[in-house]
């Protein structure tokens, strides 16, 4: 979730760049940078911080700024922590390049450039790819041929704009992260997406998974992935910034929603091999045997953060043998928790400023427990304090409802599961992380397959006042975000219920005019009781939506979900209970990014 901008042309380049950048900041901004090409020459200057870090930075440099040929990036960090060592561009003596994604083979890859005595002295993946292309370099002589070598090295997720020392061009790569080239006369622009270029041009030639591209003011050559030259189609968008930022989408929540699968594929891409290794050693520094001598897990967490700790409860438990509790932030502050002997400490949070989470932490490290943050803004208070961190990739989560953190963090806690269940020698663990690595595709199934269907839904259901929202097992904790998406955003007061629960009061609210929403994985222990819990209210004339992967005729309308096995299903079926409920607001004209009352980040009591 990093931005970059490039610039071939007759103008100088810098402040393309950089006003490319600034509008590129809500992608991230941890660090920022840029490099220009001045005939033979290139010269770099990154920075920790954000873009006005790097205005200040090369203001005071003697860099010359006429060069009409640059690249800039703008990073959200993933591999290595936000600095100026780790802020793109990487480069080497002769190339600089800028990069998205994540490079899952760089473990190998380094490998290889090390049996070279070639030597990364960065914390970044990205490294590696200048480094490869700067080794073909050498064996080619030939900037593109180096290029296409190297890129076909690599595997993962990559958008990649580079300069090459005495070559008149840039070239470009594109794989699961987007790159999209802008159109001019005698200029050619180049960036991660449209908001950074649309007021200099609205016309856009977006690239496709696998291309390369050579890029110059007035050339563009295209090849596929299968390294046939292809025309691409250039497409016209008319967007104003704002929405261009918001990816054409109305909202950041619903670009978000659509972000899910990749902001869960970047979460566990470079954390798990292609054998279900899962790599969390570097980032999970607690020792090895005291992870394997747990006796307990105490998750504390808040809102959305805390629904994540109480799905991913029974998996940490089944796979692991440890017991867990899932407790709320703000209640845990003044308990006198009775810790275990062998006891791990979790925060999860995603801005990592929440101070009923922050608190308990405080307190746990005071009593000498071990502590483990899971947390998506980086260098962000929570992530400092805790002994060891792991972020979640999902990049600046802007709407207030949160969304594509509750599926990552999920991811997180699942991988954490396996990891442990890997240190304990638990034979199953490294086939069910291989099931993680399916997960981004289904999550984007169920967007496009469910999206429709919902809108259609929310029409007709977006007038009721009071909702009930009921699941069993792992669908119950499911229930409780869907509730509290729907209340966050629409203000319809909506219960999320253990399904089994219902006939002990929630029942009584049952007619006409309270709708249940019903969570139910058709294979689940308990599907047949889900089931009865629908005819108990359809005899009470109460209206269902049920969000399963099997149809059922008991149901008012069901939502249906991609097949996906039991333990898995959270990714899945929490998708359409956000897009219901983003629906619901949008009918009910409200402003859905920033709900009344409500703050992304509650850093006071
Ligand atoms: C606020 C936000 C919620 C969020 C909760 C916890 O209440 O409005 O969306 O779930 O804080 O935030 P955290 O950043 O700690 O995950």
């Amino acid at each position: 979730m990093c931005g970059i901008v490039g610039y071939s042309g007759d103008k100088k380049a810098l402040g393309i760049l950089l006003s490319g950048l600034q509008s590129l900041e809500y992608r991230g901004y941890d660090s920022a940078g840029i490099s220009l090409k001045n005939n033979n020459d290139i010269k770099t200057i990154k920075t920790k911080g954000k873009v006005t870090d790097l205005i200040t930075l090369i203001a005071e440099s003697n860099i010359n700024t006429s060069a009409t040929v640059g690249i800039g990036h703008t990073r959200w960090a993933t591999h290595g922590s936000p600095s100026s060592v780790n802020a793109h561009p990487h480069y080497t003596e002769h190339v600089s390049l800028v990069h998205n994604g994540i490079i899952e083979n760089y473990r190998s890859l380094e490998k290889f450039l090390k049996a070279k005595n070639i030597n990364k002295t960065t914390g970044t993946d990205t490294e590696i790819i200048a480094l490869l292309v700067d080794f073909y370099l050498k064996e080619h002589k030939d900037f593109k041929n180096a290029f296409f070598e190297a890129i076909g090295m690599l595997k993962g997720s990559f958008a990649i704009a580079a300069i090459s020392k005495g070559f008149d061009y840039m070239m470009l790569a594109k794989n699961e992260s987007p790159l999209v080239i802008g159109l001019s006369k005698n200029e050619t622009y180049v960036a991660s997406d449209v908001s950074a270029l649309i007021e200099y041009t609205h016309d856009f030639i977006f690239l496709e998974d696998g291309d390369v591209a050579l890029i110059n003011k007035d050339n563009i050559t295209i090849w596929d992935k299968d390294k046939k030259e292809v025309k691409r189609n250039t497409t016209k968008i008319e967007w104003s910034k704002e929405k261009a930022q918001k990816g054409g989408y109305k909202h950041f929540m619903l670009k978000e929603i659509a972000e899910e699968d990749e902001a869960v594929r970047n979460t566990i891409q470079s954390r798990i091999d292609e054998d279900g290794n899962v790599f969390l050693n570097d980032e999970i520094t607690i020792d090895k045997k005291f992870l394997k001598n747990l006796d307990r897990i105490t998750i504390v967490a808040c809102g959305t953060s805390f629904y994540a700790g109480l799905t991913a409860k029974p998996i940490i438990e089944k796979y692991t043998d440890i017991k867990v509790d899932v407790e709320i932030g703000s209640e845990f502050r003044y308990y006198d928790y009775p810790y275990s002997k062998n006891n791990l400490f979790i925060a999860i949070s995603q801005s990592g400023e929440t101070a009923d989470t922050k608190e308990p932490l405080k307190m746990a490290k005071s009593k000498g427990i071990k502590t483990l943050s899971i947390v998506n803004v980086k260098e962000s208070a929570i992530a400092r304090l805790s002994d060891s961190c792991i972020y979640t990739l999902a990049g600046p989560e802007i709407s207030v409802a949160s969304t594509k953190a509750f599926t990552s963090q999920l991811a997180v806690l699942y991988m954490i599961a396996f990891y442990i269940a890997q240190i304990k020698n638990y034979e199953a663990a490294k086939k069910l992380s291989k099931k993680l690595l399916e997960i981004p595709s289904l999550i984007k199934n169920t967007f496009s397959q469910t999206q429709e269907t919902i809108k259609q839904l929310a029409d007709q259901y977006y007038n009721y006042q009071n909702f009930l929202y009921l699941g069993r097992g792992i669908c119950y904790p499911l229930a409780l975000e869907g509730a509290l998406k729907l209340k966050e955003i629409s203000y319809i007061h909506a219960e999320g219920y253990p399904a089994g629960e219902m006939k002990h009061g929630p029942i009584a609210l049952i007619d006409e005019n309270t709708p249940t929403l019903v969570v139910a994985h058709p294979k689940e222990p308990f599907y047949s009781k889900s089931l009865s819990n629908c005819e108990e209210i359809k005899s009470r004339h109460g209206k269902i939506i049920l969000v399963s992967s099997k149809k059922a005729d008991i149901a008012d309308c069901t939502i249906e979900v991609p097949d996906i096995d039991y333990d898995f299903s959270p990714f899945v079926y929490i998708i359409p209970l956000q897009l219901l409920a983003y629906y619901v607001a949008l009918f009910r004209g409200n402003d859905i990014d920033q709900p009344r009352n409500l703050a992304k980040s509650v850093t006071v009591e």
